[in-house]
């Protein structure tokens, strides 16, 4: 049930009717406050200035043609002209009831499209630093999102797989293979990075096989083209522990690397020269953009294929753009990528719109992030300096959270101490990142993340809990759950309107792709909970028709929470 979408089409309808034009916004919200009723309508002051009516007046005649029998048990203007709306109660109980009892929570497949999400993106021979977690992770959540309401979605793992440093890899691996430390050293791909570049720095011998290499590799031949290969297949097989821990749906398949465009770029070239958009310059080919200006104050230079032949991050982008396009037929691209990154990727598609490789109603978007800092307000690193390796983050989250969960359950089992540290710990690291608005910087602090107070993963898991332990006690089975629901008290009415909301929250996440918003839901519906529960007494409740009616809330609040949290990625577990 959406009921934002249901009133937005009746309060549109009755504005019509009293004159508005046909493409009128009625702006139905949430209302702020309870004594505003449940939604308002804001959209009616706007039309009533452009048909140079009272507004106060329009809403009048606004009101006369709304019908909302049956939906709404009151409504009023209230203030300049908004319409205050209050949903019947009777109208929540069936609707909540009809969640309950439907698969999905009743919630409707939608028109699927294609949906193309480009996320994760780490880079070969190098450890996945904290901005990749960051984008693997929030770019998890919008696929499970956008594949619970039906969409067709493709993950895209746009791995740095290309480019001149493999010759250096590649002789370097060479080395290590010849003296037996192959397997050692990729064991630390961040060491042997160093140690490539270092030896490629000191050693002119082994430079000039290394360039030998990169010229060879990108000829195709054999021997080459193997040894690039096990450095592939070496980090993401390392990677792949890191996105099963986290409970993140990519795979092998999934990757969609930088040379997967390789063949397209000459093509791309070509055609750019010929469309007259890229030129000579200096030697290299370059297109000019006037929507970006350099520091001289004129357009902008973006170099897609250097002097020496070689092609650019930002040629792969156009190519990998149109590919989306054209060949895996999307409908709509989403990528997750550091906000660093933002004038590259519109420079890209600037070129990419100028050449008709994508049309314009096929949205390309940039959902960016900020950086993960330190609590001292600087990039999130160890204490030496260097980049923090995400396995070793994610131990930590564990360690703490086993100490934590031991302290709260001292007479647990080892295993399900184990069980649960690994949970709540991978659980709030996560729900940290996927909580906060993804565009600015965030403050990593294990103490916030781990807290049972506040917006947080063990706060959501253990309210899931305690809803749990309410059909424990009472021997009842949430799923099988009989007789009336009937809303009397405010505190039911509250929940149930926030329980029929879910849809609403889901429609927005996946139209804006910002998970934040379904944290923010989820926590706001949890203690919501707490005060139903405070304040109604379930079990305890004098009739057995109430018991079971407050018993049906609760299961639907289990069920939303558990749906919720399951479309961030986020595990549940059934106590705590
Ligand atoms: N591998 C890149 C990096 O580490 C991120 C790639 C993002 N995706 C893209 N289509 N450019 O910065």
């Amino acid at each position: 049930m959406n009921i934002q979408a249901l009133l937005s089409a009746k309060v549109s309808q009755a504005m019509v009717l009293a004159g508005a034009p046909a493409d009128c916004e009625p702006q139905v919200r949430p209302s702020a406050r309870v004594q505003f009723g449940d939604y308002q309508a804001n959209g009616i002051m706007a039309v009533a200035k452009k048909l140079g009516q009272a507004p106060r007046q329009l809403a009048e005649t606004v009101l006369q043609h709304l019908d909302l029998a049956g939906i709404a048990s009151k409504m009023e203007i209230a203030g300049p002209g908004f319409i205050n709306i209050f949903l019947d109660r009777q109208w929540l109980a069936e609707n909540a009831k009809t969640a309950l009892r439907q698969p999905r929570l009743g919630i409707a497949h939608v028109e699927p499209q294609t949906i193309v999400i480009d996320y994760s993106a780490p880079n070969v021979a190098k450890e996945m630093h904290v901005g990749h977690v960051r984008s693997t992770i929030i770019g998890d959540a919008a696929v499970r999102t956008l594949e619970f309401l039906g969409h067709h979605v493709i993950r895209a793992n746009h791995v740095g797989d290309w480019g001149t440093q493999f010759g250096m890899l590649i002789a370097y691996l060479e080395k290590q293979q010849n003296e037996n430390h192959a397997e050692m050293a990729l064991a630390d791909l961040e060491a042997f990075y160093r140690e490539a570049k270092r030896t490629y720095d000191e050693d002119p011998a082994f430079a000039e096989r290394a360039r030998r290499y990169v010229v060879k590799l990108q000829s195709g031949d054999e021997y080459c083209r193997q040894m690039w290969k096990k450095l592939v297949d070496i980090t993401m097989s390392q990677n792949q522990k890191v996105y099963d821990r986290l409970n993140v749906t990519l795979s092998r398949k999934d990757v969609m690397g930088e040379s997967l465009y390789n063949d397209m770029l000459p093509g791309i070239v070509s055609d750019l020269k010929a469309k007259g958009l890229a030129v000579e310059s200096e030697g290299a080919t370059v297109v000019f953009l006037d929507e970006f200006q350099n520091k001289e104050g004129e357009p902008m230079g973006v170099i897609i294929q250097k002097k020496d032949g070689g092609y650019l991050y930002t040629t792969t982008d156009i190519a990998c753009a149109k590919y989306r396009y054209e060949t895996l037929h999307a409908d709509r691209v989403l990528y997750y990528i550091d906000s660093r990154q933002h004038q590259h990727l519109l420079q890209a598609w600037t070129i990419v719109r100028k050449a008709g490789y994508v049309p314009d109603n096929v949205p390309l978007e940039h959902h960016a992030f900020g950086m993960m800092l330190g609590k001292d307000g600087r990039p999130f690193k160890t204490r030496s300096g260097g980049t923090i390796k995400l396995s070793d983050l994610l131990d930590e989250a564990y360690q703490r959270a086993y100490t934590l969960v031991r302290e709260k359950n001292p007479e647990m089992s080892e295993d399900e101490v184990k069980q649960l540290a690994e949970v709540v710990g991978i659980g709030a690291v996560k729900y940290a990142d996927l909580s906060k608005s993804r565009t600015t910087d965030y403050i990593f602090d294990w103490d916030n993340m781990l807290a049972f107070e506040g917006n947080t993963a063990p706060y959501l898991l253990y309210a899931y809990t305690r809803v749990l332990s309410v059909f424990r006690k009472a021997g009842i089975d949430a799923e099988t759950l009989k007789g009336e629901l009937v809303i009397t008290e405010d505190r039911e009415a509250l929940l149930a309107t926030r329980l029929l909301q879910f849809e609403e929250v889901i429609t927005q996440v996946a139209r804006d792709g910002t998970p934040h918003v379904m944290c923010a839901y989820l926590y706001d519906l949890a203690g919501l909970f707490s005060g139903f529960y405070e304040h109604c007494p379930i079990l305890n409740a004098e009739e057995e028709s109430t018991r079971f009616s407050r018993l049906q809330l609760a299961a639907l609040t289990a069920k939303t929470l558990q749906q919720g949290l399951d479309t961030l990625g986020i595990k549940t577990v059934e106590r705590m």
